[in-house]
């Protein structure tokens, strides 16, 4: 009996102690049926983010669920689940149910205020949600056979519907087989996480490219990738900071980033007024600092100059017509309205001696209506060009293994001129433009 006491005395400390390790191991997880309240947080095992309820502002009083860096001090709010219906009250409730989705609740009026879609068929036998040092919530399959860590097998993801903010690691495009097309979309204002008027995404209409919106009217055209970055952003260059890169293949689309050292923190977000900006953290101000925003220039205002127009920042006025072509309406020209943009000095015709005329050194013109083949060669994407009267230009779609074909078939519209970093399009021209009128008899 005497040696029992003080061993039963020591039962509810063990014990104690082990379920305190239980609930630091298990923080960074929702198991189903657990509830997160307003007030409680889940961590990512590193501690680099934390999920739980807050207030945009001091503001307002409307409480969100979402995931914040937890060791920085400002702006730090990387992603939202309730931007639409914010919480009046500090009753929120997540819940992860036993179907893997997870449920916000207000437990006031008992209604619920947010879900995790589930847009796959992907049926979970014993799902749970996980926190992770990415800044992903991810809800996983805690059965999947054979213990598979397929990065690609969840059942859903915060990663493929970000808000303002693209954070590291995240692919920004398009999966087939996932059915996700990521959107990212600026806040109303740094109090109202709900939907402003700004959105980015990949458009794939023609070989895939970048806009940038407002309220569905492009409003800049980061362009389509060419093997080494977008076609418009000749400032994308490999840096100290971070790697980047646009995935290809028949199930997804996908630009990524990671930063070259994981102590940095970089991110990329759409501010209320429509910048896409990349924003480092830098740890001796304790602040974000804006890495690199697209150049604020009248050139990057989406078809200035309209169709077959050139538009160059160093010029005064920046607009002017491609060689061959000149203002379709010189009156607006004149008072610096370009948007009607030029008409060719010799029209086509379909004739033998067309041939094509060089322009170096520009942004590519948008692909909306494009053709493109990966793997032909810039001769073969000219005879296709040339065989097809309606093709208007073609270019090599990958300037860094130099191969593959792009191909339009109308107007030419946002080209721009650069210093640096432009590619090369070849435009269809009349023969008598380009004199070779009679070699074509030959
Ligand atoms: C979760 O709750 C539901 C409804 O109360 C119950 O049927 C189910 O067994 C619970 N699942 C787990 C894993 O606790
Ligand atoms: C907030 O909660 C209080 C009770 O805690 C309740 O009386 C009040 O109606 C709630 N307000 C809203 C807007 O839900
Ligand atoms: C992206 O989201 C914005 C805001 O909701 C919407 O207007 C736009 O149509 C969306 N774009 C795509 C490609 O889904
Ligand atoms: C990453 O940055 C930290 C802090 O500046 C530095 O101590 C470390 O050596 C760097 N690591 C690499 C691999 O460059
Ligand atoms: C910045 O500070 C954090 C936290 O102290 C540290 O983990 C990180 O390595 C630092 N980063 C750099 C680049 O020095
Ligand atoms: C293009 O080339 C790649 C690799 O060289 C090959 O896997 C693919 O099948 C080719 N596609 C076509 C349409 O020929
Ligand atoms: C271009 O013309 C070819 C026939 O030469 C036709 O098959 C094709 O559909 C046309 N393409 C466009 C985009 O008009």
């Amino acid at each position: 009996m005497e040696t029992q006491t003080p061993f039963l005395f020591l039962i509810p400390v063990l014990f104690s102690f082990y379920s305190s390790i239980t609930y630091s191991m298990a923080a960074n997880t929702i198991a189903v049926n657990q509830t997160i309240r307003d007030g409680q947080t889940i961590v990512s095992p590193q501690e680099s983010f934390e999920l739980g309820f807050f207030s945009p502002t001091t503001a307002t009083r409307n409480r969100y669920l979402g995931i914040w860096y937890k060791r920085l001090a400002t702006g730090t709010v990387a992603w939202v689940a309730n931007r639409e219906t914010p919480i009046a009250n500090e009753s929120g409730e997540l819940t992860l149910r036993p179907d893997g989705v997870l449920v916000l609740r207000d437990s006031t009026t008992n209604t619920i205020v947010w879900s995790s879609l589930n847009p796959s068929t992907k049926t979970a036998q014993n799902p749970i949600a996980q926190l992770l040092d990415s800044g992903n919530l991810m809800v996983v399959d805690r059965d999947r056979e054979g213990g598979n860590d397929d990065p690609e097998d969840y059942i859903w993801q915060s990663f493929d519907h970000p808000g303002n903010t693209f954070l590291s690691g995240s692919k920004f495009g398009r999966n087939l087989e996932k059915g996700v097309v990521t959107n990212i979309t600026s806040w109303k204002t740094e109090d109202d996480p709900s939907q402003g008027e700004y959105s980015v995404y990949m458009d794939f209409n023609g070989f895939p490219q970048i806009y940038l919106s407002k309220s569905d009217v492009i409003q800049m055209r980061l362009g389509s990738w060419n093997g080494l970055r977008y076609t418009g952003m000749p400032s994308l260059t490999p840096n100290s900071i971070f790697t980047f890169e646009q995935v290809s293949n028949e199930r997804e689309i996908y630009y990524i980033f990671e930063p070259i050292n994981r102590s940095v923190t970089t991110k990329l977000m759409l501010d209320s007024e429509g910048n896409m900006v990349r924003l480092n953290w830098n740890n001796r101000t304790q602040g974000w600092f804006e890495f690199s925003t697209p150049a604020i220039d009248n050139c990057v205002r989406y078809a200035l100059c309209g169709p077959h127009g050139s538009c160059a920042i160093e010029q005064s006025p920046p607009c002017g017509c491609l060689k061959g072509f000149t203002p379709k309406n010189q009156g607006e020209w004149d008072v610096s309205d370009w948007v009607s943009g030029c008409r060719r000095e010799i029209p086509l015709d379909c004739g033998v001696g067309e041939g094509f005329r060089k322009y170096s050194s520009v942004k590519l013109p948008d692909t909306r209506n494009s053709w493109f083949d990966r793997n032909m060669t810039l001769d073969e994407c000219r005879v296709k060009c040339k065989n097809e009267c309606n093709c208007s230009a073609y270019s090599t779609l990958d300037i860094k293994d130099d191969i593959g074909c792009l191909l339009w078939y109308d107007e030419l519209i946002d080209i721009n001129s650069f210093r640096n970093n432009g590619q090369d399009i070849y435009i269809r021209m009349a023969a008598a433009e380009l004199g070779t009128f009679s070699s074509c008899f030959f």
